[in-house]
């Protein structure tokens, strides 16, 4: 070979390998703009599954992949719960890799090294390769990615693996950041809640200690006015005018002891007869004597109570009056007719009632006409009423938030105008007596 031929091969490789490496650098640059497009997708303030949308496209403009999983930690059980899974129809294939791995200590391996892994499948067979991405931050664990890619192991590039890993880590901090978000949320909700409810009792109390001595005073002079207008009506010579007065007079005063006696209900705060209260039983109860009226006012009742509902201790009385008063609310709601769906079901984790007692939830969901925003904060308040002529004294319902919360329970609201109203009442069904 000449010297001319040699120089001219010696510059062919040269130029080969610029080109490679031209090659090389126009591939990290690449890599370098989808990690830098994944920072700006990821860093709005989203939820997880936003992120693993982001986090799937990701991966997937990095490596083939065929099928991925996203496992968090469960924060109750310390477990792997499979959150999202692409395709859809694979979750059960992809918990049993998991499990695999967890079995033969693969996983923990991997969550302990914080590094992703490429590893054999127990479950996918075929030339693929398994890619697990572990998601943690400093201080923890949050999950791992499991990754199936159909290609052979030794296809996948260390280039690949560590932007997977790059990704993977910006992942980490931004899950940990959301989940972060929503607990405080869900902190600052429950705080808000238990300040409504102190404010709330607060109203209750001072009424009851204002009307206390007042309502005594009225009712002794209004039991003499009564008794003397029954008198006068047992007289045979009335005339029919006389008589109608009369009768007006006396419906007045059936009203103002009416109230009277709901506010001695305040005052009083008798203490409630506290024992076993068979919620069902309750229920049917109540409803065998609204039924006639419902059917009345062509209201249907839709029933979907859990027939093996525990029973909780509280005062039976006091409890069927809340009940009472929340059918006839939904009665003068629906006044052309409705619908009314009472469920009532047991469940063990709660976050409307502090601590971590069981409790029984029980619906009231009318289509009536529903209440509007500017009212519905006031709904619970004494003597808010929005019947007209005298039809309601706004009692029924601040007394009945009053028995709920005296059985260690709560009661809200939710309502639609023209649509409808929710009640939804908890118990908890193991009750210290001192609470009451
Ligand atoms: N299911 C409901 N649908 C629509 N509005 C409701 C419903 N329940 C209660 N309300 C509204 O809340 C107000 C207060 O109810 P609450 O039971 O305390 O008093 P009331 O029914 O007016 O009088 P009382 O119960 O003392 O006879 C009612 O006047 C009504 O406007
Ligand atoms: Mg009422």
């Amino acid at each position: 070979m000449s010297e001319i031929e040699t120089k001219l091969k010696l510059s062919e490789k040269r130029i080969d390998l610029l080109q490679k490496g031209y090659q090389a650098v126009l591939e990290f640059t690449d890599k370098m703009e989808q990690l830098s497009q994944f920072q700006d997708k990821i860093d709005i303030p989203s939820n997880i599954s936003q992120i693993w949308k982001v986090f799937l496209d990701g991966i997937r403009n990095s490596i083939k992949v065929e099928v991925c999983g996203l496992f968090l930690v469960d924060e109750n059980t310390h477990e792997f719960v499979l959150k999202n899974v692409s395709p859809e129809d694979k979750g059960s294939i992809c918990r049993k890799e998991i499990e695999f791995q967890i079995e033969c200590g693969m996983f923990s391996w991997i969550i302990n090294r914080r590094q992703p892994a490429l590893i054999p499948s127990f479950v996918f067979k075929d030339k693929k390769t398994i890619i697990m991405l572990p998601l943690s931050t400093v201080k923890r664990t949050l999950g791992v990615v499991l990754v199936l890619a159909p290609i052979e192991e030794s296809s996948i590039t260390q280039e690949s693996l560590k932007l997977l890993t790059m990704l993977a880590k910006q992942c980490s901090l931004v899950m940990e950041n959301t989940l972060l978000y929503e607990r405080l949320r869900k902190e600052h909700e429950t705080l808000q809640k238990a300040q409504a409810q102190i404010v709330q009792a607060e109203k209750l109390a001072s009424i009851g200690r204002l009307t206390a001595g007042a309502s005594h005073e009225i009712l002794n002079p209004l039991n003499i006015i009564s008794g003397h207008i029954q008198l006068l009506l047992m007289n045979k010579d009335l005339s029919s005018r006389f008589s109608r007065h009369l009768d007006i007079m006396r419906n007045q005063s059936d009203r103002i002891a009416k109230i009277v006696k709901g506010l001695l209900q305040f005052s009083h705060h008798s203490k409630p007869r506290i024992g076993e209260v068979k919620i069902n039983d309750l229920i049917e109860r109540v409803l065998s004597m609204f039924e006639h009226e419902a059917r009345f006012h062509s209201i249907e009742i839709i029933k979907e109570i859990d027939p093996n509902l525990p029973s909780i201790m509280g005062d039976d009385e006091k409890l069927s009056q809340v009940l009472f008063n929340l059918l006839s609310n939904a009665r003068d709601a629906m006044p052309k007719g409705g619908t009314l769906r009472i469920s009532a079901k047991a469940s063990a984790n709660n976050d409307q009632l502090s601590g971590e007692s069981d409790f029984i939830e029980i619906r009231f969901q009318d289509t009536g006409c529903g209440i509007s925003e500017e009212n519905i904060g006031k709904i619970f308040d004494p003597f808010f009423t929005l019947k007209e002529d005298g039809n309601g004294i706004g009692l029924g319902l601040s007394l009945s938030y009053g028995i709920i919360q005296e059985h260690g329970g709560t009661i809200s609201v939710e309502s639609k105008v023209n649509e409808g109203t929710n009640f939804a009442i908890y118990l908890p069904v193991i009750q210290n007596s001192s609470n009451s």
